[in-house]
C-alpha cells in the first residue's frame, strides 16, 4: 500500500478562483451545433430549437463561459451569413472540417443560448481570410446598442439589447500550417495588433486573447509566442494556449501524468511572456487563456482515410472517454487551478459531440460522458481561494515524464468550505492519504466522493450512463483536523470540509 501526505493552509493561497476556468467550446464542427445544442425536431426543443436535455446538461456541467465559433472553423467564417432571416442564409463549403454549413444557427442564436445557459459568450474574430473590417463589423453588431447600421441591423433581427461581448480571440491556431490563412508569427502579431487597436477604438472595455502556439510541441513554440507579444503586449490581456492529450501505445502511467506536461506548458508560457514585458519595460503582465484542452485521441483521426463529400454535420471526432481519461482530465483540471495566478480563463474543448462531456443522440437522448463528472464537480466546488498543497508523495518512473508523483493535488477554500481536488495516479496501487488540516479550524467532512472503478477502460453509454460517475467514498475518517482516506489506483477524488 502507498501512503502520503499533504498539509494544507490558508496562507497558501494561490490567486482567487477564476470562474472562467471551467469555460467550454462550442464550434461549427461536427454535431457540435447541429443536433448536439441545436436541433428545432427534437422532442425536448424549445421555440427557438434548443436541445432542452442538453442545456440542462450544460447547467450541470457548470460550464461559465464558452467560446465560439471555432476553432479552425472561424477562419474561414463569414459571421453575416449566420444572422438574419433563415431563409435568406446562404450554405457555404466549411473548408476546415469538409462539411457543408447551412448557417441556420449563427451568432443571434448562439446568444440567445447563452442566455438560457447562463454562460458568458466568448467570441473569435477571423484573421484567417478576413481581418480588421470583419472584426470590426461584427463588435459593433454585437456590442454597439443601436443608431448605426451594424447594430440597427441586430436590433431589427430581433435582438433589441446589445450581446455585450467581453472576451475576443484575435484569430485561431493561425501558427498550425493547416489553419486557412495561416501566418508567420510577425505577421500574425501585427495583424492581431492592428484589429485589436481598432476593436478597442470601438469599445475600450474589451478582453484580447492573441492567439500562442497551437499546442507546446509545435516547432516553433515559445518563439512564437515572443514574437506575438513582441507585437500586441500593449494591446492584449492573454496569450493562448491549446493542449490536448492521448494515451498513446497502451502507456497508461504517462498519460495519467499529463498535468506534468500541462503545467510545464503553462511555466514555458508565462515565463515567456514576463520576459517581453521585462524586455518592454512594461509593468503590464499578460494572463493564458488556456482555451483549448482536453482529452482527444487525435493520431486516431490523423491516420483516418480523408474526407469525401462536404456533409452537413457529420459525426466528426467523437471521443468516447473511459475512466482514465477522466482521471486524466481531472489532473489537467488540477493543474489549470494550481496556477490561477495566470492562467485566468480556459475552455475545455468541447461542450457537445466533439471531444465533449455530454453526448447526444439525433432526435434521441443525450449523456454524460465519464469526463463530465470531474469538470463538473470542480465547477461545482471550487469557490474562493485556490490553496497551494504541501505534498509528499511516493513517485512511479514513466516513460514520457521520468518520476511522477502518485498524488497530484489542489485545495480551494472560501472560508466556509475547503475542498480537496486529488488523483491517484498510479495504475495499480491504492494511495493511503494523510492530510494535515488543522490550521483551518475545527472542520467536518460534508462529503467525499471518488471516481474510480475495477476498469480503467470502462465507458458510460447512452444505456448506462451512470456506469462510471462519482460514489461516496465512506472510507475517509477526520480526526482532530486530520484526515485519512484511502484514494484507489486510476481516481478522482473530491474531498468536501466544511467549518464547525
Ligand atoms: O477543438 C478541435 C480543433 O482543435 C479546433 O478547431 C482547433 O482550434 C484545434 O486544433
Amino acid at each position: 500500500m502507498l501512503t502520503a501526505h499533504l498539509t494544507l493552509d490558508p496562507a497558501f493561497r494561490v490567486a482567487p478562483v477564476h470562474r472562467r476556468t471551467f469555460g467550454t467550446f462550442v464550434e461549427h464542427l461536427g454535431r457540435c451545433v447541429y443536433t448536439g445544442i441545436y436541433e428545432p425536431t427534437h422532442p425536448t426543443a424549445d421555440q427557438d430549437g434548443f436541445r432542452q436535455d442538453v442545456l440542462d446538461l450544460t447547467r450541470q456541467l457548470g460550464a461559465t463561459s464558452v467560446r465560439y465559433p471555432g476553432g479552425n472553423f472561424v477562419s474561414g467564417y463569414r459571421w453575416e451569413d449566420g444572422t438574419g432571416p433563415r431563409e435568406r442564409r446562404p450554405t457555404r463549403l466549411d473548408l476546415a472540417w469538409h462539411s457543408t454549413e447551412t448557417n441556420e444557427f449563427g451568432l443571434d442564436e448562439f446568444m440567445a443560448w447563452c442566455r438560457k445557459a447562463g454562460v458568458e459568450p466568448m467570441m473569435a474574430v477571423n484573421l484567417g481570410t478576413r481581418g480588421i473590417e470583419s472584426a470590426l463589423d461584427l463588435l459593433e453588431y454585437c456590442n454597439i446598442e443601436a443608431g448605426t447600421h451594424l447594430s440597427d441591423l441586430r436590433v431589427a433581427n430581433g435582438a433589441k439589447e446589445p450581446h455585450a461581448v467581453r472576451m475576443w480571440c484575435l484569430g485561431n491556431e493561425m501558427d498550425g500550417p493547416w489553419q486557412i490563412g495561416h501566418k508567420s508569427a510577425r505577421e500574425y502579431g501585427r495583424l492581431a495588433a492592428e484589429t485589436g487597436r481598432a476593436m478597442r477604438m470601438l469599445d475600450p472595455g474589451l478582453e484580447l486573447v492573441a492567439c500562442g502556439s497551437s499546442g507546446s510541441s509545435m516547432p516553433t513554440f515559445g518563439a512564437w509566442e515572443a514574437t506575438v507579444l513582441e507585437e500586441t503586449y500593449d494591446v492584449v490581456d492573454f496569450i493562448s494556449c491549446h493542449a490536448y492529450y492521448e494515451e498513446h501505445d497502451g502507456d497508461l502511467a504517462s498519460f495519467l501524468a499529463s498535468a506534468m506536461d500541462m503545467d510545464h506548458f503553462i511555466d514555458s508560457v508565462v515565463a515567456t511572456a514576463d520576459s517581453v514585458g521585462a524586455r518592454l519595460k512594461s509593468k503590464k503582465k499578460i494572463n493564458i487563456s488556456f482555451d483549448e484542452w482536453n482529452v482527444w485521441y487525435l493520431s486516431r483521426y490523423q491516420n483516418a482515410e480523408p474526407m469525401t463529400g462536404w456533409p452537413v454535420a457529420p459525426p466528426l471526432l467523437e471521443d468516447h472517454y473511459h475512466l482514465a481519461d477522466a482521471v486524466t482530465l481531472g489532473g489537467l483540471l488540477i493543474s489549470l487551478l494550481r496556477h490561477s495566478d495566470r492562467v485566468t480563463s480556459a475552455c475545455l474543448a468541447q461542450l457537445v459531440n466533439v471531444i465533449a462531456p455530454i453526448m447526444t443522440e439525433p432526435g434521441g437522448r443525450a449523456w454524460k460522458q465519464t469526463t463530465f463528472h470531474p469538470f463538473a464537480q470542480a465547477a461545482a466546488y471550487a469557490k474562493g481561494d485556490v490553496l497551494r498543497v504541501e505534498t509528499t508523495s511516493p513517485v512511479h518512473e514513466t516513460s514520457r515524464f521520468g518520476e511522477v508523483t502518485a498524488l497530484d493535488a489542489v485545495a480551494t477554500h472560501d472560508g466556509e468550505f475547503t475542498t480537496v481536488f486529488a488523483v491517484n495516479r498510479s495504475v495499480d496501487q491504492p494511495l493511503t492519504l494523510t492530510a494535515d488540516l488543522r490550521s483551518l479550524g475545527a472542520l467536518r467532512l460534508e462529503e467525499v466522493t471518488t471516481l474510480s472503478g475495477p476498469d480503467p477502460y470502462a465507458r458510460n453509454t447512452a444505456d448506462t450512463p451512470d456506469a462510471v460517475a462519482p460514489r461516496a467514498n465512506s472510507d475517509a475518517r477526520l480526526t482532530d483536523g486530520k484526515l485519512e482516506i484511502t484514494l484507489p489506483a486510476v481516481s478522482w477524488n473530491v474531498i468536501r470540509l466544511s467549518r464547525q
